[in-house]
């Protein structure tokens, strides 16, 4: 912590143009080098938690692209897996985790994080902080709980969220009760995350928007408002970004309220203009190329650019996509987007 770089400069309030950039996602599989690393390592968990591994494919993209971050190698579901609970990814399809359900298989769950566990990551860090040059931010991350949970209670992956969605309905009482499990494990690990030599921090809440009003206040607002409170008291100024993709405009503006957060990612199916208006009083916003628009390149790529630069243009902003970079993206698209975010 304490690095000046032009992300943190942007969280805490100034307005930098052309705006820092960073892409979620950006190490991964549209990277031959990562692909590399990712062959020999044996499984994702493993390269996750393989400190020199992922710190190598964590400063990749850093390598290639004039990047103004890096975000550590790892994913939202090593916190389950600390708590105690098996994931592996099935080749081709995604994550796959012992559900956690009912009463039984909750009880099996740790109180609390493995030490042994996260310590790997907060390794991975700091060798990475050290590597990486001082203008250039290192962010960690963690899922938000509500996202996790639909991992975690349906083992998987699912279109619509329906596992957790059904179980908070007949069985408010457990899930609440794994709702607090990950509140408390989420907190604890970005304060590990920061303490290890992140610049800031990033909760990623993708199936946000999928949850109806009153789902919203218990399982979005509440933790999160929760978990960066306990951040803040260990650190009170930990840099925090939420990206809670897919919510209204409205609940993008509570958010940003009643948490404090420094800066907001939105998705690209968020209107920029009633983004600006909520909440660009209250902290940055990042987002929203659509990363569909990143795969096909070409004037639609420079022209969409623009109209994100021009939209938020005069207040605090940070360049990224609207959610991660897909693995078919032509790296030269990522290059043509990066001139076009640096040309003042
Ligand atoms: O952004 C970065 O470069 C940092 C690393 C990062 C990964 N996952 C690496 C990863 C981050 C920040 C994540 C977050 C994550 N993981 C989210 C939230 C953000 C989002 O994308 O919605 C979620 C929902 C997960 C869970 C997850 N991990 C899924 C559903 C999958 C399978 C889908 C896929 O893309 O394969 C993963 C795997 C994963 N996480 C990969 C990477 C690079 C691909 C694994 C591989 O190399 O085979």
């Amino acid at each position: 912590m304490g690095v000046v770089n032009a992300l943190t400069e942007v969280m805490g309030g100034k307005r930098i143009s052309p705006p820092p950039l960073w892409m979620m996602r950006q190490a991964g599989r549209y990277l031959p080098e990562y692909r590399e690393v990712r062959s020999k390592a044996g499984g994702f968990v493993e390269l996750c938690l393989t400190p020199n591994l992922a710190a190598e494919v964590t400063l990749q993209p850093t390598r290639r692209f004039q990047l103004d971050a890096a975000i550590i190698f790892s994913d939202i579901l090593i916190v389950p897996y600390a708590l105690g609970v098996r994931l592996w990814f099935e080749e081709g399809e995604g994550p796959r985790l012992d559900p956690v359900d009912d009463r039984l298989s909750f009880e099996k769950m740790r109180d609390e994080a493995d030490p042994q566990i996260t310590a790997r990551v907060y390794e991975a860090i700091s060798e990475v902080r050290a590597k990486l040059a001082g203008t250039q931010a290192l962010i960690g991350f963690c899922g938000a709980p509500w996202t996790v949970a639909s991992y975690l209670v349906a083992g998987r992956g699912t279109p619509d969220q329906k596992p957790a969605r059904q179980l908070a309905e007949n069985n408010e009482k457990l899930f609440a009760e794994i709702i607090e499990r990950l509140i408390s494990a989420t907190a604890k690990h970005l304060i590990g995350q920061l303490k290890a030599g992140a610049d800031l921090v990033q909760i990623f809440d993708t199936w946000a928007g999928v949850l109806d009003p009153e789902g919203f206040q218990k399982w979005c607002l509440k933790p999160t408002v929760e978990i960066v409170q306990r951040v803040r008291a260990v650190i009170p100024k930990a840099g925090i970004i939420l990206f809670p993709k897919g919510v209204t405009v409205d609940q993008l503006t509570e958010l940003a309220r009643n948490t404090r957060a420094d800066g907001i990612g939105i998705d690209h199916h968020t209107n920029r203009k009633a983004a600006r208006v909520a909440v660009s009083d209250y902290c940055a916003i990042q987002g929203n190329l659509d990363p569909d628009i990143l795969v096909k390149g070409g004037v639609e790529l420079d022209r969409a650019v623009d109209a994100i630069k021009e939209d938020f243009h005069g207040i605090r902003h940070i360049f990224n996509l609207g959610h991660g970079i897909k693995p078919i993206t032509p790296i030269e698209h990522v290059e043509q987007m990066i001139r076009r975010v640096r040309k003042s």
